[in-house]
Parts: C-alpha cells; sequence; structure tokens
C-alpha cells in the first residue's frame, strides 16, 4: 500500500468528499478544467506562512531568493510580508521593482553582473549589493567615483565548507566559480580593496553553501568561518545565504525554517557576534506550497518492461530531474489518497527520452487517458527554470486561497513565441 504523503502537500490540502485534492478550499480538477494544464497551483497561506516563518526567526535578516519563483504577485507577496528580495541578475530586479518592491528591499547578487546591471542598481539605490570578485570591485571603483553616495556592499566569500549536496549546486567549497576564497587569502585582499574605494559603504560578508542541503551543521561550519574571519573588522551584518533543503520524496525528511533558525541561532552565541544575522532561503519557501497539474495524453504499456505515461508538459516545466537526477512523487488529484498500487514513469511531450517528470511513479491502477495527474513540491525551481524548448508554451500560474483562485501567470499563446522574433 503506497498512499501520498501528506507532508509533500500545500499547508491546506485536504480531501473533497469525492476524494479529489482541494488547495486553498479549491478542487484541483476545476483548476484544471478553468485555467488548462499544465498548471502551476501556489497555495497562498502556505506561501505566507513560510515568509512570516523566516521574519519570526531573522526579522530585518529574512531575504526571499526570487530565483526560486518569481513573478510580480510573488515579489509583492514576499515583499507584504516582511522579507526583503535577493536577485541575482537585472531581471531579477526589474520584476520586483516592477512589483513595486522598494529598491532599497533588494539584495543584489550574480558572480558576473555587467556594468549595465552595476549602473541599474546603483541608480534605483539597491540595498546591499553582494560583490564577488575583483573585476567588479574595479567597476563599481568607476561607477562609483563620480557619485556623493555610498553604495552598501556585502563582499561573497567562499568559506571552505561542503554542503553534501548535488555538485551542480555546491557553492561553498574553495574550488567554485563564486565569491573570495577565505583560505588562499583573496578575502581578506577584498576587505582591503573594498575598503580603499571611497563610493563603498562595507557593510559585511555573505557565504551561501549550496542549495537543497539537509545537514543545518553545514550552515554552522560556515557561519564559525564568516564570525572568524569577520572578527578584525567588527562588520554590521554576515549574511549565511539560503540552501535549506526540503523533503520531495516519500522517505526524505527536511529540517524547517525554525529548526534551521535554532542550529544558527546557536553557531550566533557560540562565536559571540552580534550585528544583523542574515539568510536568503527560496526553495524552503516556495518549493512544497505548489503543485502541478498535467492532463495525461497517453499510455504505453510495454508488457515485461515498464508503463509509460505521457503529459502535456515535461522538462520545460521541470528540467530538475533532467539536470540534477531529483525524485519526485506523483499522483492522481481524483484519487488523492487511494492506494498507488502500479507503477509508471511519467514522461513529458519533448523530443527526447530524457525528458523525464518521475522515473519511477506510482498511481492507482485504473489510470487513464484524459486523467489529470500531478506531481507535488514543484514550487521552485521549475516555473523560474521553464524553458520553451520545441516551442511548449509556458504554463499559466494560479494562486489559490480561501475558496479562491486567481491567475497571476498566464499560459502563453503561440504569439508570445514571436514576440522576439523579428523575422
Ligand atoms: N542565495 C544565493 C546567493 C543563492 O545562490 C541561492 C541559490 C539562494 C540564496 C537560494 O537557495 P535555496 O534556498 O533556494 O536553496 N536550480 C537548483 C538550485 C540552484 C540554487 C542557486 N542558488 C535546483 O533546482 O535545485
Amino acid at each position: 500500500m503506497s498512499v501520498l504523503p501528506r507532508h509533500l502537500l500545500p499547508d491546506s490540502a485536504e480531501e473533497s468528499p469525492e476524494g479529489h485534492l482541494m488547495v486553498g478550499g479549491v478542487d484541483t480538477l476545476d483548476l484544471a478544467a478553468e485555467f488548462g494544464t499544465p498548471l502551476f497551483v501556489y497555495d497562498e497561506d502556505h506561501l505566507r506562512e513560510r515568509c512570516r516563518e523566516a521574519v519570526r526567526e531573522f526579522g530585518e535578516g529574512a531575504v526571499y531568493a526570487t530565483k526560486a519563483f518569481l513573478c510580480r504577485a510573488m515579489a509583492r507577496l514576499a515583499h507584504e510580508e516582511g522579507m526583503r528580495l535577493d536577485v541575482a541578475t537585472g531581471g531579477e530586479m526589474s520584476v520586483a521593482l516592477a512589483a513595486g518592491v522598494p529598491a532599497d528591499r533588494l539584495v543584489f547578487h550574480g558572480n558576473n553582473k555587467s556594468e549595465d546591471e552595476l549602473q541599474m542598481a546603483l541608480e534605483v539605490g539597491v540595498g546591499r549589493l553582494v560583490v564577488d570578485n575583483f573585476d567588479e570591485l574595479d567597476r563599481l571603483e568607476r561607477l562609483t567615483a563620480s557619485r556623493h553616495d555610498k553604495v552598501p556592499v556585502l563582499l561573497r566569500i567562499t568559506p571552505g565548507v561542503s554542503a553534501h549536496t548535488h555538485e551542480y549546486i555546491s557553492t561553498g567549497e574553495d574550488d567554485s566559480k563564486f565569491g573570495f576564497t577565505v583560505s588562499t587569502e583573496l578575502a581578506v585582499a577584498a576587505v582591503e580593496r573594498a575598503s580603499s574605494i571611497p563610493g563603498i559603504d562595507l557593510q559585511g560578508v555573505h557565504a551561501h553553501i549550496g542549495s537543497q542541503v539537509y545537514r543545518v551543521d553545514a550552515f554552522a561550519r560556515a557561519f564559525e568561518v564568516l564570525a572568524d574571519f569577520s572578527r578584525p573588522y567588527q562588520f554590521g551584518e554576515i549574511c549565511i545565504g539560503g540552501g535549506l533543503g526540503v523533503a520531495y520524496i516519500e522517505e526524505e525528511r527536511a529540517p524547517t525554517i525554525a529548526e534551521w533558525a535554532k542550529t544558527l541561532k546557536d553557531a550566533v552565541s557560540s562565536a559571540g557576534v552580534d550585528g544583523l544575522i542574515s539568510v536568503e532561503p527560496g526553495r524552503s519557501i516556495v518549493a512544497n506550497a505548489a503543485v502541478t497539474l498535467y492532463t495525461v495524453g497517453t499510455i504505453k504499456r510495454l508488457p515485461g518492461i515498464r508503463t509509460y505515461v505521457a503529459v502535456d508538459g515535461g522538462m520545460s516545466d521541470n528540467p530538475r530531474p533532467v539536470l540534477y537526477g531529483s525524485g519526485y512523487e506523483t499522483f492522481l488529484p481524483r484519487a488523492v489518497f487511494h492506494d498507488r498500487d502500479r507503477e509508471v514513469r511519467l514522461v513529458g511531450k519533448h523530443c527526447e527520452s530524457g525528458d523525464i517528470l518521475v522515473r519511477e511513479g506510482l498511481v492507482p491502477s485504473d489510470i487513464r487517458v484524459g486523467d489529470i495527474i500531478s506531481t507535488p513540491v514543484t514550487g521552485a525551481y521549475g516555473q523560474s527554470m521553464g524553458s520553451n524548448y520545441n516551442k511548449i508554451l509556458k504554463p499559466a500560474v494560479v494562486f489559490v486561497r480561501g475558496g479562491e483562485a486567481r491567475l497571476v501567470v498566464r499560459r502563453e499563446t503561440f504569439d508570445d513565441l514571436l514576440a522576439t522574433d523579428v523575422g
């Protein structure tokens, strides 16, 4: 007997009398009928509650990493709940500003910010600029020379700590494209160089050890490195980045934001550091808030081999299985907590055999063409890493709350595919 575990679903998930999945008081089958599929369905109260949890624990130090999921509604929501916003490109910055988030609530990241992006950050007046390398310091020296105000800067430090996560999303070890490495003395040199630039107000240091990290002790170790490094300088802020993992599949359990905070606070008090401690959670705010709904288009039964269930999306709305070999669960929203006794491979409609959404998924054995099928925990790095590969239209996004659904990103049209094609 294998039933979808509840902890993988959004907070408001419940079963309707007919056995359907309801989120935010709305039947997900009605959402599929109204908005079409594929569809990202976000539980708005779940998003708000995770933002509040981060603000309760970290106050002004709570920063939402927009790369995990960004549209104007999400930027506004995180801002309304009191979080600052981490933006990593001019594009993310422009969406956050278009949502009405004040520039001084933005923390601007990036390992290769262009001169235009830096200029934009200075002009709008971002709250923090996280400087990654010496070339960026050179650019900033030039760009700030004629300005009267100083730009508040954190230096990105590479602490030499392993996050025990996938190589592609591990960023804290010395062999990294990000930041000034502590062990090679680059970090000390960076503090000296930044302090010599009149247009820079050096506020502190930042590190991000990686993403989808379950072991909170790794954050504590990175914090110790930052605290030791900062001691001679008396910085006003230490940022420990994002990276708290979430559970994607039945066997996984992840620490909560409050548990993460406890470990970090213990590390802060044993290091005897004061000043602002900030964090940048992305995934842990949004991942479990959403499910994706797809329609089953074909079912191919290969006796003695396997059953393929193909849906109307795929690697263009969730590239994580292809990129990182990430696992997901699958279920039928019409029978959300029924026994899933058939193993299938859930695949998309792209022209690649690697276009796999769930390698070994379980579904009820009466699955049929036309069914709505869902993958949970798709709120982070799905929509935001989506593509138009095979000229597939990007899905719509709805927020649900209190029995109402509101469309926050409409489905693309064929005209959108030609919007930038000047012929
Ligand atoms: N801060 C910085 C500087 C970051 O680079 C990141 C993520 C975060 C915060 C937020 O990390 P989170 O709390 O979401 O783990 N596409 C990958 C994840 C890439 C993360 C990149 N940086 C995935 O789908 O697993």
